[in-house]
């Protein structure tokens, strides 16, 4: 991108606030529009616009971009594993309805969301991005170990919502690269519970970074396409 004023939208605590702070601090980098849900956060740059936002409501979202021109890129890095109420199954007796649609609701919806209402505010611009935070075992074709059924499938249904958005905007936005990005292995309150077995635990920063380098990297012959924290590509 040559645009040495670029606006991007980027939500999420953990890997999105990180993500947000290293944009912030992109010379390219004009405005972080930051969207937080719960708990507002401060931000050491002032061109971070940290804004309430409900991912899953539309009329949110709609006044969100209603005062944008234009935008250079977003970054989804919101999501949901586990609440008080719902845990990932580790057999089919473990589901339960209301674990499939909050999954739903929560991992899927918004980035359908956010490509409705935004998409003409990445026309705008001569090169935008639309990357999402997915999950690689949300890959139908990478599942050796089963389990976790709600959060699998509205990972899968996620990655068909972005390949499905590549197809269509090949035309209609040629310029805008769509993304899925699995974040490796990540400390956040939503990965906690189940980190203990694992070597590799990257704090959000080092994952935003090994993001970053892989959006700014992309360019429209690489939309569509399913990328790991470490720039491998991952099965749909
Ligand atoms: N951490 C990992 O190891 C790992 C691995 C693979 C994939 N991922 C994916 O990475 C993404 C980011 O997760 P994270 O690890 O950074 O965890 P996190 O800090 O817990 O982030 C999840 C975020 O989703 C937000 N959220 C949930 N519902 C929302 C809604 N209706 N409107 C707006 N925001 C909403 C939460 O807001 P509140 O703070 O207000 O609750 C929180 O900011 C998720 O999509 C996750 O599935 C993470």
């Amino acid at each position: 991108m040559n645009d040495t004023n670029q606006t991007w939208l980027i939500t999420g605590s953990s890997i999105g606030r990180a993500l947000a702070e290293q944009y912030a601090s992109a010379p390219e980098v004009g405005q972080v529009i930051y969207t937080w849900r719960s708990k507002e956060p401060t931000f050491g740059s002032p061109k971070v616009k940290p804004l309430q936002v409900d991912l899953t409501s539309e009329l949110d979202i709609e006044n969100l971009v209603g005062n944008l021109d234009k935008l250079d890129g977003i970054i989804n890095a919101t999501g949901f594993l586990h609440d008080e109420k719902h845990k990932p199954e580790k057999a089919i007796a473990r589901f339960t309805p209301e674990g499939l649609v909050r999954s739903i609701e929560l991992n899927t919806l918004p980035t359908a969301l956010l490509a409705k209402h935004a998409r003409k505010l990445l026309k705008a611009s001569p090169s935008s991005t639309f990357a999402t935070i997915s999950a690689k075992v949300g890959s139908i074709e990478d599942n050796r170990l089963g389990g976790w059924y709600s959060y699998r499938a509205s990972k899968a249904a996620l990655n068909m919502m972005l390949k499905t958005l590549a197809i269509e905007w090949r035309i209609a936005l040629p310029h805008c690269s769509v993304a899925a990005l699995h974040p490796g292995t990540v400390e956040s309150p939503l990965s906690r519970p189940f980190t203990g077995r694992h070597h590799n635990v990257m704090t959000p920063e080092e994952s935003a970074g090994h993001l970053k380098q892989i959006l700014d990297g992309l360019n429209p012959d690489k939309t569509g396409r399913f990328w790991s924290w470490d720039g491998s590509e991952l099965p749909w």
